[in-house]
């Protein structure tokens, strides 16, 4: 077999090449390792919180909050180092090295990012990984809370339903969404119609900045905690906390699940929601799922299922009165509803039976998927003919 000698020469070349950069990440790595070591307290050791490839347990803590099974491919670009923050100190020693080595740092709390951007990158990082920082400090008499950026929204709503019957907080649905990046970039929720977003109900935080300095609200400006309620504070630096503010529900809340399919007139139905759903009084949320299903009437046939799932701040005879003056065509009778405490709510709103232990909210484990997700807003409502449209693809 003949090879061409340029050939030859040009494999060397990459080898050669190959081998210079393998040795000289080596030794960044080596170097930021260090560098974490000499930035640390004794009495907050670092070195149990640093994981390398060759630690046995790197896999586990790098799959540990992957929540996108998209990301968790042997392709997927790995961390060249995670560190599971034991301690402020690890954090402030993170960003002096990070900043002095000139290395892509990735913030994880709850691993919840549609795009796995706490966890990958396209050029050589490491992971800090919030999860151990956790604690929720709850002040009855101020109602309010400091809660640490690694605790999820679960345990946060179960830590104060455990203290109040009649106290919750307006965030995600979703229980094992991190409190790290759900609160730096919004917070859409079931109470949001009455309470606003769940960036409307933070008052203060600790913030650690890009010099390692940790600030409160005071001492970091009100322009720099405007952008870390929504502008996604990782490009501004490491929350570590933040301070809530408790909003009161009542002991008894409201809530259903009724679906509607084509042939029950769904149609009609949505384009009657569209109308009054931003008029309802601010108590109620109703939201709407569409999904397809198996026709039961015509055999072999699909149909579309819309899902209409509510949340009332009351009784199930004051909702069903709304209802059916605001959305008569969903028919909502009294059977429909379901009257429990907040807390069951937020079970029964992510399909968790409503009898479970409260305490599955402490359960961090979600089952996972290949998900995409992109969001886009209606300003006005969709006619029917585009429904019709959106069913038919
Ligand atoms: C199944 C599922 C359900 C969801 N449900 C809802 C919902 O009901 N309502 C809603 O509003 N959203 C919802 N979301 C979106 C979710 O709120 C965001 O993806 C949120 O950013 C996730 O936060 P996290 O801490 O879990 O994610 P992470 O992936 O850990 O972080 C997300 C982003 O924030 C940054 N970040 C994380 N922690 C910090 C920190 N301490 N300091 C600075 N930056 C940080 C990360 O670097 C990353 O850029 C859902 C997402 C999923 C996957
Ligand atoms: C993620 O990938 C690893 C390695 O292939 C695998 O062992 C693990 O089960 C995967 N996680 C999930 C939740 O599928
Ligand atoms: C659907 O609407 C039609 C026309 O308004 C009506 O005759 C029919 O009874 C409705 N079907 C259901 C299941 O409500
Ligand atoms: C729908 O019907 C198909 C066959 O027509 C079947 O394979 C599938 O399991 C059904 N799905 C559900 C959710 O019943």
């Amino acid at each position: 077999m003949a090879i061409s000698w340029p050939l030859v020469v040009s494999l060397l070349l990459s080898i050669s090449s190959l081998a210079t950069s393998a040795s000289n990440s080596d030794s960044v790595h080596e170097a930021f390792v260090q560098c974490l070591l000499d930035n640390s307290h004794p009495s907050h050791p670092i070195s149990e919180a640093i994981f390398t490839p060759q630690s046995p347990s790197y896999a586990t803590v790098l799959q540990s909050y992957i929540r996108n099974l998209r990301f968790n491919e042997t392709y997927t670009p790995k961390p060249f180092l995670i560190l599971t923050a034991l301690h402020q100190s690890h954090i402030q020693a993170a960003i002096i090295c990070a900043k002095k080595g000139n290395i892509q740092m990735k913030i994880r709390s709850g691993g919840h990012d549609y795009d796995g951007l706490s966890y990958v990158a396209t050029v050589p990082f490491f992971v800090l990984d919030m999860f151990n920082l956790r604690s929720i400090d709850i002040d009855m008499e101020t109602e309010t809370v400091w809660v640490q950026s690694g605790a999820i929204l679960g345990e946060l709503y179960y830590r104060i339903s455990a203290l109040s019957k009649t106290h919750g907080f307006p965030a995600g649905v979703c229980p094992t969404v991190g409190v790290g990046g759900h609160l730096t970039g919004g917070g859409y929720g079931n109470m949001m119609r009455k309470y606003g977003l769940t960036v409307d109900n933070i008052v203060d935080a600790y913030f650690i900045d890009v010099n390692g300095r940790i600030h409160d609200r005071k001492s970091m400006g009100e322009d720099l905690f405007w952008a870390i309620r929504g502008g996604g504070a990782a490009s501004f630096g490491v929350v570590l906390a933040y301070k809530i503010k408790l909003v009161h529900v009542p002991e008894i809340v409201t809530v259903f699940r009724v679906e509607k399919t084509l042939e029950d007139n769904a149609t009609d139905i949505v384009d009657q929601w569209q109308h009054v759903a931003s008029k309802l009084p601010k108590e109620l949320f109703v939201r709407l799922v569409i999904d397809v299903v198996n026709s039961s009437t015509r055999t072999g046939g699909s149909t579309v299922r819309v899902s209409f799932i509510s949340l009332f701040l009351g009784d199930s005879k004051t909702l069903v009165s709304i209802m059916n003056e605001n959305l008569p065509l969903l028919g909502l009778s009294q059977s429909d509803c379901i009257e429990t405490s907040w807390i069951r709510s937020v079970l029964f709103w992510t399909n968790i039976a409503i009898d479970s232990p409260t305490d599955v909210l402490l359960n961090r484990t979600p089952s996972l998927s290949y998900l995409k997700r992109k969001s886009d807003y209606v300003k006005q409502p969709i006619p029917k003919t585009a429904l019709e449209g959106i069913w038919e693809k």
